[in-house]
């Protein structure tokens, strides 16, 4: 089986290695990776690297010659940044020698994006992101259902996530790690954690484009890689429309479709007979009983373990 091949660098040819390496460094903060004398590598923050490779030496490994763009012009390469605020690093940019071509202005995929072009005229974007929740990566998920559609989660989406999150009857089920009460600057935090996260799995369970509950997938590293956890929650008000087993079978479709995964389970606590009736409607199977597994408001309790595999079973 062959693995999804990720971007891990992006190589810049650059007429002036030195000004190069000082420009990224300077405005972006990376730290340095590889010191060679006619190539360099900066790590980016969503842990890609940029490469700077000195001019000459660019066509090496391919054999074509390296076009370097005429003053006035811009290469054809752009690269995009998503900040939270956006002035600064312009700022940044421009003392350390960027040519602001188009100022910041909210453009028609909704994010407010200024272009630069570097000092080889590479065009630089420096953007905040349009209406979705932050700048990890996202999957931009609509999956239209019959009761309700899974989509990305959006910043608008916060006083609708406080008034159906807020309810000891969900967080009671739930790791402590989802508060109750659940406060504005829970969601908040809820969705920096989706911005910081290198895949953002979490989405909203929305009725009529209102985000009335969560789903979300826990993905694992190291030998866990291709297992993940799954994790749900609807506001109360919406319980018993068939809402939560039509998105986690839905939502499981999707995952073994999109990510390398071969294993997709849930712990619901044993007398969670709602989660569990979820689960066997959306094809997971009962593997086990985790015997005191886990303590909760104090009180210690069995899990039940439940999976679906890809491929069914
Ligand atoms: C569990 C939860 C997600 C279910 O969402 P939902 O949209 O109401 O679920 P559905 O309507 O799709 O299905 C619920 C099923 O459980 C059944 N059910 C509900 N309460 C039950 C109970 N006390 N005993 C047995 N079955 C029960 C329903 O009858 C239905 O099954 P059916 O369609 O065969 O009749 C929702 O109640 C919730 O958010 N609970 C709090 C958080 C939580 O428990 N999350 C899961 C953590 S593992």
């Amino acid at each position: 089986m062959t693995g999804k091949a990720e971007l891990s660098i992006l190589v810049l040819a650059s007429a002036d290695l030195a000004r190069s390496v000082a420009f990224y460094r300077q405005c972006f903060d990376l730290p340095l990776l590889v010191d060679a004398p006619s190539y360099k590598e900066l790590r980016l923050p969503g842990g890609q690297r940029l490469g700077l490779y000195q001019q000459e030496g660019f066509c090496r490994n391919t054999g074509q010659p390296v076009t370097a763009a005429a003053a006035g012009t811009t290469t054809t390469t752009e690269l995009y940044f998503h900040v939270a605020e956006p002035s600064a690093l312009l700022a940044k940019l421009v003392e350390a020698g960027a040519t602001l071509l188009s100022p910041l202005r909210r453009r028609d995929w909704n994010d407010e994006a200024a272009y630069l072009a570097d000092p080889d005229g590479n065009v630089l974007v420096v953007a905040t992101r349009g209406d979705t929740a932050g700048a990890g990566t996202r999957y931009d998920l609509n999956l239209t259902l019959q009761r309700c559609t899974l989509r990305d989660w959006r910043r608008s989406d916060r006083e609708s996530l406080v008034r159906h999150a807020d309810n000891s009857a969900i967080a009671d089920n739930l790791r402590d790690g989802f508060p109750h009460p659940y406060t504005a600057a829970d969601a908040e935090r809820f969705f920096s954690l989706c911005d910081s996260l290198p895949q953002c799995t979490f989405f909203a369970i929305a009725v009529a484009d209102q985000a009335v509950g969560g789903i979300g997938l826990s993905l694992h590293t190291d030998i866990e890689r291709i297992s993940a956890e799954l994790g749900y929650w609807l506001g109360e008000s919406f319980w018993g429309r068939g809402i939560v087993s039509e998105a986690v079978a839905a939502l499981t479709d999707w995952a073994f479709a999109t990510l390398p995964l071969e294993r997709i389970y849930a712990m619901p606590f044993a007398h969670n007979l709602a989660s569990a009736r979820v689960l066997e409607k959306a094809g997971y199977q009962l593997e086990g009983r985790l015997r005191s597994n886990v303590i909760k408001r104090g009180k210690i309790l069995d899990q039940l373990m439940y999976a679906r595999l890809r491929g069914g079973g």
